[in-house]
């Protein structure tokens, strides 16, 4: 199978910069630029210089002229989330197979992210595409890989709508780095197991991660183009450096009325609000009391 033929790669490298920081400097201006388009930007994050966590360039933001949010090179932002999750948009993998000529192009996509961003294990790995197969690799704490089948000979029905048929979905594994693709089952394998005359209604196999509930397949519109959609919603975890709260002792970055949390999904802390307090714990005093005054 193509997939296993060595891979090629389209990465996506973030900046890795480190620097240790001592307590004082972490203090955003006052003027930073917080909207991208619909989108509010808060510190961690931050799209200039001394908006942004000095400890990590992967949360320096760009913003184009479209009102566009990406991270890193050109990994597009669509939210962030109040529990460290950012979703960002990653391409799909897709390999279209010539009837006459055997021919594929097809060669497994690999995505690495910095030093403070994990795949968070709230995306599921999907392949679109009948007799098909899609592996997934991680890598991470530990490497893992995992892989998806469907089989079908027809177009299944709206109505009978089943994991395996004409698409598949599986959980992954948290990780900085993941390599993924899909092939249609060769019909060498055997003839009358594997029909691969899909190609009228499924022309191309897909593989692709997806934030948990941001994808419903319908048979008959995602087997024929997957409705032309390139990108994908991924969750991201991400936290403030390496090293535990304990570690980080007094050069933690969480503000006041704020406690420290070690991540539970991958190296580092994260901060939140103690109870009654509302608003950005990596701010020094981003964290208010909520008591109204009238
Ligand atoms: C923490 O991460 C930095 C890179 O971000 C790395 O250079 C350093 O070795 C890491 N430290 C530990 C204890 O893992
Ligand atoms: C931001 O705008 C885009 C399109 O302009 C829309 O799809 C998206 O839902 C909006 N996001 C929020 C958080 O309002
Ligand atoms: C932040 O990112 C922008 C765009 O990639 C870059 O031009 C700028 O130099 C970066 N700032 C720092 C301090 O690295
Ligand atoms: C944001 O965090 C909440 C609470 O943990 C979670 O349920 C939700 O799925 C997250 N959303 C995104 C877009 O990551
Ligand atoms: C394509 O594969 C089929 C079945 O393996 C074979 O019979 C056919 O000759 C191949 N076509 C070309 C152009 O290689
Ligand atoms: C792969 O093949 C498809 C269909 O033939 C084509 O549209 C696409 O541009 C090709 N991709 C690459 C990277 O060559
Ligand atoms: C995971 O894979 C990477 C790259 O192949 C390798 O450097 C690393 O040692 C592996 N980690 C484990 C725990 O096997
Ligand atoms: C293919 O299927 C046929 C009929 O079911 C069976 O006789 C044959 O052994 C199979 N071949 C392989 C390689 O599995
Ligand atoms: C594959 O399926 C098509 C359409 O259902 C059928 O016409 C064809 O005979 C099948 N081929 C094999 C080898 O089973
Ligand atoms: C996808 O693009 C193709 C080619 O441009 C077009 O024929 C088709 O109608 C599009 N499908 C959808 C669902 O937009
Ligand atoms: C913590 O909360 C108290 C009471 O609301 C407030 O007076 C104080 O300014 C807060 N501290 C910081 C650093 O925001």
């Amino acid at each position: 199978m193509k997939l296993q033929e060595g891979v090629s790669l389209v990465a996506i490298f973030f900046s890795l910069a480190y620097t240790q920081l001592v307590k004082g400097q972490h203090q955003p201006r006052d003027d930073c630029q917080t909207k991208c388009g619909n989108i509010t930007i808060e510190y961690p994050f931050g799209i200039s210089s001394g908006c942004y966590y000095p400890g990590d360039d992967s949360f320096n933001l760009t913003c184009d002229e479209k009102e566009k949010l990406f991270i890193g090179i050109n990994v597009e932002v669509v939210n962030f989330n109040d529990s460290a999750q950012l979703s960002v948009l990653f391409y799909r993998f897709s390999e279209c197979i010539d009837e006459q000529s055997n021919e594929t192009n097809g060669t497994a996509l690999e995505y690495q992210l910095g030093s403070s961003f994990s795949f968070s294990s709230k995306n599921k790995f999907t392949l679109v595409g009948c007799n098909a197969l899609a592996l997934l690799s991680t890598f991470g704490k530990q490497n893992y890989s995992t892989g998806c089948l469907s089989l079908c000979d027809s177009q299944p029905e709206a109505n009978e709508i089943r994991n395996g048929v004409g698409f598949c979905q599986t959980d992954v594994f948290d990780g900085y780095k993941v390599q993924f693709g899909s092939a249609r089952l060769a019909n060498q394998i055997n003839n009358s197991v594997v029909n691969t005359s899909v190609y009228q209604f499924n022309p191309c196999t897909y593989a692709f991660l997806v934030e948990d509930g941001k994808f419903d397949f319908s048979p008959t519109e995602d087997l024929r183009d997957l409705r032309n959609v390139t990108d994908f919603p991924v969750a991201l975890d991400w936290s403030i450096g390496n090293q535990t709260c304990e570690q980080a002792g007094s050069t933690s970055i969480c503000g006041g009325n704020s406690t420290c949390f070690d991540s539970t999904t991958r190296p580092g802390y994260v901060c939140k609000c103690k109870g009654g307090y509302h608003g950005n714990p990596y701010h020094p005093d981003g964290c208010q009391d909520s008591i109204l005054e009238i």
